[in-house]
């Protein structure tokens, strides 16, 4: 799964790896073990960069796990090699939203770094503009999360699997 975040990638992924019998790997998760710490304070401390380095090596390892679902951060898609080794490992599936709609479910979030701006519905819009494109690039396939439940979202994607 690839998307912006609050795109339901996670929700998705795991309705999606629970009808497959599949193991779901939520690369955000395991980030967070591997630093010790919540995402938003090791990009406070350490900066983007360095968050992009260990979540490289996490797309790298989880996307080697046979079978797996996988929900992978809303930046994952920034770095070309990223984009170009799910795609080449994987069915990549871009569950599309709309920043209105991103912004109606992430308005009270306080987690996620790049939304602890002034303006989070003017951040949403120029992340959008920016990474559409590169979730495309990446994906096989893309399923519009505006109107259906999850459940129908998991069948949607598993008829094009
Ligand atoms: C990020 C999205 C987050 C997380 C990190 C960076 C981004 O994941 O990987 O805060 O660059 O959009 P979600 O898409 O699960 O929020």
């Amino acid at each position: 799964m690839v998307g912006m975040p609050g795109s339901g990638k996670s929700t998705v992924g795991r309705q999606l790896a629970r009808r497959l019998g599949a193991r779901f790997i939520d690369t955000d998760a395991v980030i967070e073990e591997r630093i010790g710490e919540p995402i938003r304070s090791f990009f406070d401390r350490h900066g983007e960069a360095a968050f992009r380095d260990i979540e490289a090596a996490v797309l790298d390892e989880s996307s080697q796990m046979p079978g797996a679902v996988l929900s992978t951060g809303g930046g994952a898609v920034v770095r070309e090699p990223n984009r170009r080794l799910l795609h080449e490992r994987c069915t990549v599936v871009y569950l599309m939203s709309t920043p209105d709609e991103l912004f109606r479910r992430l308005r009270h979030d306080t987690q996620r770094p790049l939304l602890q701006v002034a303006n989070p519905l003017a951040k949403l819009q120029e992340l959008y503009a920016a990474r559409d494109p590169l979730y495309r690039e990446a994906a096989h396939f893309t399923v519009e999360t505006g109107r259906p439940s999850v459940a129908t979202l998991v069948n949607m994607i598993l008829m094009q699997l």
